[in-house]
């Protein structure tokens, strides 16, 4: 199974701080082991792609729309990310599902061009707290992959499971959480990455890691801090033992 750790920078750093934070990341980090990604705004691709540039270290972008161009004001094509080098995208995320309310039929069709333009997408699934004390979590997750997984060929998807009420509070998902829909995932989908995402942090990398079907982590605030992200990894790849 691949492994994965991948920085998600969100709408954070100047272009000076982004490459700074690149320049630390590929100074600090193990990329021989498991995979490292980063995931910088959009206008910080090139610039970030000159720093890791030969370091292994890969390159992705948090969203993109289907088409490949047109009028489309402010948005961003998957030609245009295949053009700057980009590798991955992340797809799904739960900011873009509940702040830009995109829903599982727009996730689809990002998904599906994605693919058929040669990148790699990071699907983003998890539930909200109140569709987790209705009981609807695996449900809700079930329908997120598969209204967005069925009829693509899935060979390059890297799965994240991130519970909404998770992400940014500093408290990750308890272990039984985790390891109870990673399970679920994992029968779904035998052969994808399954990442965990939501407050990972240096005092909490090594426990998730433990559970079997984490295959990788999908970081926010901790991989703002390169010594962080740092830790995360080292963490990660021991538990893993690789
Ligand atoms: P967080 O974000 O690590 O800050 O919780 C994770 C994510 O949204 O991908």
């Amino acid at each position: 199974m691949r492994l994965m750790v991948a920085a998600n920078w969100k709408m954070h750093f100047t272009k000076e701080e982004a490459i700074e934070t690149a320049k630390q990341i590929r100074n600090g980090v193990d990329s021989s082991s498991s995979d490292v990604l980063i995931c910088p705004p959009f206008v910080h691709l090139l610039p970030v792609k000159e720093v890791i540039e030969g370091s292994g270290i890969k390159l992705g972008a948090q969203n993109m729309y289907f088409e490949e161009k047109g009028a489309f004001t402010g948005e961003i094509s998957p030609v245009m990310l295949t053009s700057v080098g980009c590798e991955y995208v992340i797809l799904g995320h739960s900011e873009r599902r509940h702040i830009f309310k995109e829903d599982n039929e727009l996730i689809a069709k990002k998904v599906k061009s994605a693919v058929s333009h040669g990148l790699k997408p990071i699907l983003c699934v998890g539930e909200t707290l109140e569709e987790r004390k209705l009981n609807r979590a695996f449900e809700v997750v079930e329908e997120q992959l598969k209204s967005a997984l069925s009829d693509i060929d899935t060979k390059d998807i890297t799965i994240a499971y991130e519970p909404v009420w998770a992400i940014g509070t500093g408290i990750a998902a308890d272990i039984e959480t985790v390891m109870q829909m990673h399970n679920f995932i994992r029968s779904l989908y035998k052969e994808l990455p399954i990442l965990y995402g939501g407050s990972v942090k240096p005092e909490n990398a090594a426990e998730l890691a433990a559970i079997e079907n984490v295959n990788g982590f999908l970081v926010g605030s901790a991989s703002l801090i390169p010594e962080k992200f740092k830790q995360i990894i080292d963490a990660f790849n021991k538990t893993k033992g690789v």
